[in-house]
């Protein structure tokens, strides 16, 4: 479902959905950007480069701590709205895709947050991300990538959707639905207005098990150097519901 001045070129994230993106709450909250902005921060020895910046929600405010930032973005109308935030003037985005397009510079971090690899639906894509963060890097230098888990321990034998938010009331349904032999899954939006009218989203991606991206990392020519269950750097455990994980590029 599209609105009419979408350009088709933008994918899943064209001006209908970037002109909403920023609202309050939620991954926008000031408290969830600090979190995710503290850490790359921390781990920042140099130049960074964002895969999929997106509007700036992360690069903005980490480029106002001085950390100088680039980034790629397939969607002008969502990179339309970075040099807008406080920070943003100095972010330098490329319109692009994350899998093959090169920026000039030698990072110290290349990061791809907020689930976006899975935006990626086959392994081969989700491997040239990889092997596309490795040749950004100068030696020594980090990949990070924070992705939900998929949630197959809900999935009974023969049923192949979890529900993850039921409010009939609210006028809104979404539920992910999993391929286990493809990795494939949709996560679909499900809206209802007052009137009766309605829009259904459904959008594909993929799931990779944080054991297949290591051997993505490998591939790539990168080791892996941590593992957390969140940007609080808990470790990860059997009832993680997403992970944070960094990889060195070892020459
Ligand atoms: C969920 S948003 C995340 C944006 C930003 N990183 C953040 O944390 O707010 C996903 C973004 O990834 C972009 N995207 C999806 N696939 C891409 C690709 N192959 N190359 C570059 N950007 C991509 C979309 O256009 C969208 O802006």
């Amino acid at each position: 479902m599209s609105d009419e001045g979408d350009d088709p070129a933008d994918g899943w994230f064209p001006e209908s959905v970037a002109a909403g993106y920023d609202g309050p709450g939620g991954a926008n909250a000031s408290e969830a950007v600090a979190a995710v902005v503290d850490a790359l921060a921390d781990l920042a020895d140099g130049p960074v480069l964002e895969f999929a910046v997106g509007t700036g929600r992360i690069a903005a405010p980490l480029a106002a701590r001085g950390v100088p930032v680039s980034g790629i973005e397939l969607s002008r109308a969502m990179a339309a709205r970075v040099a807008g935030k406080p920070g943003g003037d100095a972010v330098d985005v490329t319109i692009g895709d994350m899998t093959t397009t090169r920026v000039a510079g030698e990072f110290s971090l290349v990061y791809l947050v907020f689930n976006t690899i899975s935006n990626v639906t086959t392994q081969d894509g989700q491997v040239d991300v990889f092997r596309n963060a490795a040749v950004h890097l100068r030696p020594g230098g980090l990949f990070l990538v924070e992705v939900g888990l998929p949630d197959l321990r809900r999935l009974p034998p023969g049923q192949d959707t979890v529900p993850f938010a039921v409010d009939p009331g609210g006028g809104y349904v979404g539920f992910d639905q999993y391929d286990v032999v493809t990795q494939e899954f949709t996560s679909n939006h499900v809206t209802v207005a007052p009137d009766g009218t309605g829009t259904f989203r459904r959008i594909p991606f993929r799931y990779a098990w944080p054991a297949e991206m290591d051997l993505m990392a490998r591939i790539a020519g990168l080791r892996r150097k941590h593992r957390w269950a969140d940007w609080d750097r808990s470790p990860l455990t059997a009832d993680s519901t997403k992970h944070v994980s960094v990889w060195e590029k070892t020459n």
